[in-house]
């Protein structure tokens, strides 16, 4: 049972107003399939919210709004039955540096019955050659998103996450964890975007030295991934706020 289903299990719908704080596709499209009275999505990103606004399936009750979380405008006066956060907290860092905690306050505020909360455990540090491979691309994948002056994801512990929580006043009522498996081919897909990003690098020099240490984590990737490897976990929380 994945994430998504886990949450139709516990809360079945038929829901009423719901609200994608961090919209995107897999977690719009899914909505998309579940009986409500209406969606709203909230992105910072204006080509994302086009493409997710001419999804089959998205009706007049439907929006998706580019706006900001740290903007205390956003969805004023708007609450809530249901609230996903799917992977929102992790992406915040990108938009507001240091803003996760105050997040979770506007986005608790938003919510009249159930929030779910997904994200992704920080990698810990690897304790095998598989895991020190997949460690490596993650810090290969951000170290290029610094160098071209983004702000990488910054993943936040379900620790943090559910004591910030807790000091907000919220009751969290359920918690799952579903560990992961990474193979060859996910370095190959992360490989390849982040040799695209290279593209973008103006110093020639640097994009020649790091597309070598992509060649090198490639090589490094089929002789340590061959089978799939555990590493780090995505958490969900059932936070009710009736
Ligand atoms: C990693 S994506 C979420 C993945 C998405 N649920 C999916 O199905 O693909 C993070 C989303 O949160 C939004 N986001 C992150 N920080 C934000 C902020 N401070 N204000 C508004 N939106 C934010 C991003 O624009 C993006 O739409």
């Amino acid at each position: 049972m994945d994430l998504f289903e886990q949450i139709l299990r516990r809360h079945p719908p038929p829901w009423g107003d719901v609200l994608d704080a961090g919209t995107g596709a897999s977690s719009w499209d899914w909505l998309l399939k579940q009986t409500c009275r209406s969606r709203t999505g909230v992105t910072a990103e204006e080509p994302r919210a086009q493409a997710l606004r001419a999804r089959p399936g998205v009706g007049p009750q439907d929006q998706v709004l580019v706006g900001l979380w740290q903007d205390p405008t956003l969805l004023e006066n708007r609450r809530f039955e249901v609230v996903l956060g799917d992977y929102l907290l992790g992406a915040c860092d990108r938009y507001a540096p240091h803003f996760q905690e105050e997040m979770i306050e506007r986005v608790v505020s938003k919510c009249s019955g159930w929030l779910f909360l997904i994200g992704l455990e920080p990698l810990p540090f690897p304790t095998n050659p598989g895991q020190t491979c997949l460690f490596e691309v993650a810090q290969m994948r951000d170290a290029v998103q610094l160098l071209l002056g983004n702000r990488p994801h910054r993943e936040l512990p379900q620790a943090w996450v559910e004591r910030h929580l807790v000091a907000r006043g919220a009751r969290i009522a359920w918690k799952e964890r579903y560990h992961n498996l990474y193979d060859a081919g996910w370095v190959a897909r992360e490989v390849a975007s982040l040799e695209q990003n290279l593209q973008l690098l103006e110093d020639r020099g640097l994009a020649q030295v790091l597309r070598r240490r992509c060649h090198g984590l490639r090589q490094t990737a089929a002789e340590t991934l061959s089978k799939p490897v555990s590493y780090s976990y995505d958490y969900l929380l059932g936070v009710d706020c009736r």
